[in-house]
């Protein structure tokens, strides 16, 4: 805790980029119901609302945070702030002894990278940079990184272990953000042995938190699968189209390792314990995955079964960019974090359509 002028202490604080958004807020919900683990720490979210959704304008807190909140009865303390905004973020760290740090903030669609390609640079890169200098001005070097296994570009084997070369084949500036970001990370480690960063390595996050009050969001027409899936069961959409059927898989369709956000969020408390492990420093890369692949088929008749809803499909070609199959090897996170997904298809796909079908327009109420 920082000792204050007045004698008093701060409590320590996480401090989550990027909380208000679908991965962040399913792991700000994981650190508040972690009763007596983080009780003691205060969590400060700071996010610039991109992709988040206020219910009115002068409402103080995203409908995400609100939500959280409210599941949670305890208090969030949020700043709608950009990460490229050295001096707002200085003020974070002047307000709250944050201890460490969970970095989510980023643009992530793959598509639009391609169109704007300076904008992602400028939001993943220069964002994330402008971040950790704050970090180090503040002596702040404990950080989780919000990675994917884009970085892993064509498989040269499967499954996919953390050993497999990155940056080859890759295919959108998003994808390079984030391999370009990891090698920044990396570069940060050997300057300064102060240095704590556990990248983890996000297979296909799909799932919503089982209150089915916070889920995926996405702000127009999905490009991912599993919200576009869940807005065809409710109705938003009138049929899905299926990217190629002539894959070397199990039918033909592209396979996927898709994960339970709820378990992604539980790897993330689990990274931040290896803070507390002595001599525990330096650059990590963990893949968060269940190991286990499943095709566009498949995905389809299991939300069919979870949600009784026909979703009508079409197959069309192949989209660009798109590659056959990838699964995570798993063992890495087993050794390291001690975490293990626990979540089945089933309940990635039961729990999507709670939120989807409570929500059919997300959190927008109209
Ligand atoms: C995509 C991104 C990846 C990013 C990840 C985040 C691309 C090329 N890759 O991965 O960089 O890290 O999202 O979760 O965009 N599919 C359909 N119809 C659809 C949508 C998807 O058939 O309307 C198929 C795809 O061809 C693929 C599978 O569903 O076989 C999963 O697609 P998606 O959810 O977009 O994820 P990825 O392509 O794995």
């Amino acid at each position: 805790m920082r000792p204050l002028a007045n004698g008093a202490t701060m409590r320590p604080s996480i401090l989550v980029t990027g909380g208000a958004g679908y991965v962040g807020s399913h792991t700000v919900i994981a650190l508040l119901e972690r009763e007596g683990e983080y009780s003691n720490y205060d969590i400060v979210v700071v996010d610039n609302l991109v992709n988040a959704y206020s219910r009115a304008p002068n409402e103080k807190k995203p409908e995400s945070i609100r939500v959280i909140e409210e599941l949670t009865n305890k208090t969030i303390h949020f700043y709608p702030l950009d990460i490229r905004d050295a001096e707002g973020l200085s003020i974070v760290f002047e307000n709250h002894s944050i201890d460490c740090v969970i970095h989510f903030a980023a643009l992530k669609a793959v598509g639009e990278s391609v169109e704007k390609p300076l904008e992602y640079y400028q939001a993943n890169i220069t964002g994330t940079c402008t971040l950790f200098e704050v970090m180090r001005k503040y002596g702040v070097y404990k950080l989780v990184y919000s990675s994917s296994c884009t970085v892993y570009g064509e498989p040269e084997r499967l499954p996919l272990d953390e050993g497999h070369p990155t940056g080859r084949t890759l295919t959108s500036p998003y994808g390079r953000s984030k391999y370009f970001c990891e090698e920044i990370m990396k570069d940060l480690c050997t300057s300064d042995k102060k240095w704590m960063v556990i990248s983890l390595r996000y297979f296909n996050p799909v799932g919503a938190h089982r209150s089915g009050r916070i889920g995926e969001d996405p702000s127009g027409i999905p490009n991912n699968l599993m919200p576009f899936i869940a807005q065809v069961a409710v109705g938003r959409l009138s049929e899905l189209k299926v990217f190629g059927n002539d894959y070397n898989t199990v039918d033909g369709t592209g396979v996927r390792d898709y994960i339970h956000v709820e378990d992604l969020a539980e790897g993330h408390v689990k990274a931040i314990k290896l803070f507390q492990q002595p001599g525990f420093n330096g650059f990590h890369a963990v893949n968060l995955g269940t190991g286990t692949g499943y095709s566009v088929l498949q995905m389809i008749a299991a939300f069919e079964a979870a949600s009784g809803r026909k979703i009508p499909y079409k197959i069309v070609g192949r989209r660009s960019g798109d590659i056959a199959a990838n699964y995570a090897d798993v063992s890495l996170s087993h050794r390291m974090l001690g975490w293990r997904a626990t979540r089945t298809l089933d309940d990635m796909c039961a729990d999507t359509w709670r939120w989807q079908s409570s929500n059919p327009n997300g959190f927008k109420k109209v």
